[in-house]
């Protein structure tokens, strides 16, 4: 069981969804289905994907049935999404069976693991390719074509796709992400990504800045910076477009560092009018420079996303997570210091290898102590090649794990709640997304914490513009009011 909340920058569960484009200028006639799951990052490479194939001419289609390529872009961070991607391509199996033309390929990160057993074994696929490999796609297919198999999931040091402007995908025209670094160099023991994903990368500042400053030109309101773990984010002027370094004397100064602070500030500086989110933060280095920025800028959204995992110290080491209970709430104080009004949402993981009922407790007492607005929560679920995999016993069993992450769940329940009522009375500055899900007589949006908020149509206010919006009561997950 997963509990989830309407945001979907972390919402690990999304899953199925089709991704569709405007029409290409250069069309080769032939129909690309893409349908991601997992993480925005995964939501993010599909429009990279995307774009990379739109260059060759491919246009997207909403239905698998219509299509000459179908790609599933794939997640592997728990194992019930892995089983889902599975049941999802023996229904593209099928379709193939009526259009034997038709490539199906597995994106993302279960190619790696999982390659030999979907081309040779189980025969689900044709093409199997890594998340550093996309701009091989157009060879890929063509060979296929020829009437081979063909896999590339070689990892690098250096691909981060800066040169490729995403191709938005069934975009709303007004939120965007925008992956400002790759991979991930943590190994947290539980999890997957460093092997999935490789080793981290940052990408070139330059070309962040000037793909939000297109998104704004467009009409974007907010942009949401992906990275594994932001906070690592570091990018030398000496280091080239392929990755390798110059140094300082051959370019005649000193080399200019640009860290998550100064990115941010960048980005912030575009407009006034363009919001910043980012994903995602770690305890351990996420800095006061950080926090002063987010302070400093009132359209960097006062929001972060700060994984706990565990409560326990003790759990938090096995995890490898590199900081105790008490360096996290330390973070958490310097937080409420900086920004005294910043939302706070969590990661929790639930019966990690030996984990007691006391140490559960210890993450009870943790959501008391921070009182999180939002919280991703899961049972732990052990993942092949993982360092916790190597070393420990999975020894909890499925019950208690599953009874652990209903107390949690229960409890992060109620402290939603209580986070939005504090909203009640308050004037806040909502950017208007669209129509209700309910109603189209009422508008949508989000305040900067990220709160939704609904509230009546009003004549001279349109999607993509900010409200004022005067909160006059709240739902479990909604705060419902009027424009002032
Ligand atoms: N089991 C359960 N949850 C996991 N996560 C990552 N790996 C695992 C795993 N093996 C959760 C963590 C992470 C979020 C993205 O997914 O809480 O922060
Ligand atoms: Fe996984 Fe830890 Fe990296 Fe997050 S920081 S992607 S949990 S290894």
């Amino acid at each position: 069981m997963e509990f989830l909340t309407p945001d979907k920058t972390h919402d690990e569960s999304r899953q199925g969804e089709a991704l569709v484009l405007e029409p290409v200028e250069k069309n080769n006639g032939r129909k690309l289905y893409i349908e991601s799951y997992g993480c925005a990052m995964n939501f993010s490479d599909s429009e990279i994907v995307a774009s990379i194939l739109a260059e060759k001419g491919f246009e997207t289609t909403s239905d698998y049935n219509n299509a000459d390529v179908v790609f599933i872009n794939t997640c592997s961070i728990r194992e019930n999404a892995e089983t889902r991607v599975r049941n999802r391509l023996k229904e593209f199996a099928g379709a193939k069976g009526k259009n034997p033309g038709m490539v199906v390929g597995v994106l993302g990160c279960m190619a790696e693991r999982l390659k030999s057993k979907f081309l040779e074994e189980e025969k689900l696929v044709d093409v199997v390719v890594g998340p550093d490999a996309y701009r091989d796609l157009p060879n890929l297919i063509d060979r296929v074509d020829e009437g081979q198999r063909a896999v590339n999931v070689l990892l690098s040091r250096e691909e981060t796709y800066a040169d490729i402007s995403p191709v938005r995908l069934n975009s709303n025209g007004i939120n965007a992400f925008v992956s400002i670094m790759r991979g991930c160099d943590n190994m947290c023991s539980f999890c997957v990504v460093p092997f999935t994903r490789g080793r981290e990368r940052s990408r070139d500042p330059h070309s962040i800045v000037a793909e939000c400053q297109d998104l704004f030109d467009k009409g974007y309101r907010e942009v949401t910076l992906l990275g594994q773990n932001v906070d690592s984010y570091k990018w030398n002027a000496s280091q080239l477009a392929d990755g390798s370094e110059q140094s300082a004397e051959d370019l005649g100064e000193a080399a200019d560092v640009v860290n998550f602070a100064n990115l941010l500030e960048m980005v912030a500086l575009i407009h006034p009018d363009l919001r910043v989110r980012f994903s995602t933060s770690h305890p351990k280095d996420i800095t006061d420079e950080v926090l002063y920025t987010i302070a400093k800028y009132d359209n960097i959204c006062n929001y972060i996303h700060l994984p706990v995992q565990s409560g326990n110290s003790r759990i938090l080491e096995l995890m490898n997570r590199t900081y105790d209970r008490a360096w996290y709430m330390e973070r958490v104080d310097a937080i409420r210091r900086i920004i005294p009004d910043c939302a706070i949402s969590t990661d929790i993981i639930t019966g990690f290898c030996t984990e007691t009922e006391e140490e559960h407790n210890d993450t009870l007492t943790m959501m008391d102590y921070v009182q999180y607005d939002y919280a991703y929560m899961f049972m732990y679920s052990e993942r092949p090649g993982t360092l916790a995999a190597k070393r420990y016993a999975d020894d909890i069993p499925e019950p208690i794990k599953a009874m652990r992450l209903k107390q949690v769940v229960a409890k992060q329940q109620q402290y939603s709640y209580v986070r939005l009522q504090q909203h009640l009375g308050r004037v806040e500055r909502v950017l208007i997304e669209g129509y209700s899900k309910k109603s189209d007589k009422d508008y949508c949006g989000r305040n900067d914490k990220n709160a939704m908020v609904v509230f009546p149509v009003q004549e001279g206010y349109k999607p993509g513009q900010y409200a004022n919006v005067l909160v006059e009561r709240c739902t479990t997950a909604t705060l419902i009011g009027k424009i002032i």
